[in-house]
């Protein structure tokens, strides 16, 4: 464990439209995710966690309030600088796949290596190695038509850790997988997050996967009300969250 952060909030905002319609989607959040460990986010639909998830990694701009990630002050990045911290920093993991229809399996999970300029030969080739890691090695020639809900989404989570992003930031990983895939992927973000340097958000209302989290906190409402440890172990149990939840 390390003693730093990966994100730090102090009291932020985030307000969508204005006048008679504007929601409140984030109400004063302070929330320090620390370094070395798999921080969970969880609440119910609407009370805040993916527009958390984008203010946090700057992909919103907050309406208040401050954000550090990695020690850089958010506000501070703009334009191209902000677009390449963040592709070189945060790895990110949405319920939208975004994969390009005309790349196989492999060279998507390869783009941001494309991107970093690695040697392409090489660069799919790591792509290939990872989607054998996450149980998809045979199907790393495919074209994303031929794959299914849950393949596509094992294409993107290898895209998102490829080139090993200090903060991964995820919504939702493991909706659409089954169980064992759900658990490859867990166990490989563990590997990430137990860097003393590294750091995993998971907005999540999967039980099968609490038992990863190092922390558990919960959302309402805009707010965050409370935080519970976790070990990361199996024998952690947290408590019960509410069914309505997703
Ligand atoms: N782009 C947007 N424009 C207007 N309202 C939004 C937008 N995104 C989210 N909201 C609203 O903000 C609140 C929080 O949404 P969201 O962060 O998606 O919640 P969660 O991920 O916890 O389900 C909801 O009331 C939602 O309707
Ligand atoms: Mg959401």
């Amino acid at each position: 464990m390390s003693t730093g952060y990966a994100v730090r909030c102090r009291q932020v905002e985030k307000v969508f439209g204005a006048g008679e319609t504007a929601v409140r989607a984030l109400r004063g959040v302070d929330w320090d995710v620390p370094l070395g460990e798999i921080s969970m986010l969880v609440g119910q639909s609407g009370c805040g966690k993916t527009t958390l998830l984008m203010v946090l990694t700057g992909l919103l701009d907050a309406s208040a309030g401050t954000v550090e990630i990695l020690g850089e002050a958010l506000h501070a990045l703009r334009g191209e600088r902000a677009n390449r911290f963040r592709l070189q920093n945060i790895g990110f993991i949405f319920q939208q796949y975004n994969l390009l229809p005309a790349l196989t399996a492999a060279e998507n999970a390869a783009l941001p290596l494309y991107a970093a300029d690695v040697p392409r030969r090489a660069a799919t080739e790591r792509g290939r190695a990872l989607l054998h890691t996450l149980g998809l090695g045979a199907r790393a020639d495919a074209m994303p038509v031929e794959l299914s809900g849950g393949q596509l989404q094992r294409v993107a989570i290898a895209r998102s850790l490829i080139n090993e992003p200090r903060l991964i930031v995820c919504d939702e990983p493991t909706a659409s997988l089954d169980a064992e895939s759900g658990h490859a992927v867990m166990e490989l973000l563990r590997g990430v997050a137990v860097s003393p340097d590294r750091a995993v958000v998971i907005v999540t209302h999967d039980n099968r996967i609490f038992e990863f989290a190092d922390s558990i906190t919960y959302m309402e409402d805009g707010r965050i009300v409370r935080r519970a440890n976790g070990n990361g172990s199996a024998s952690f149990r947290p408590p019960s969250v509410p069914d309505r939840m997703h």
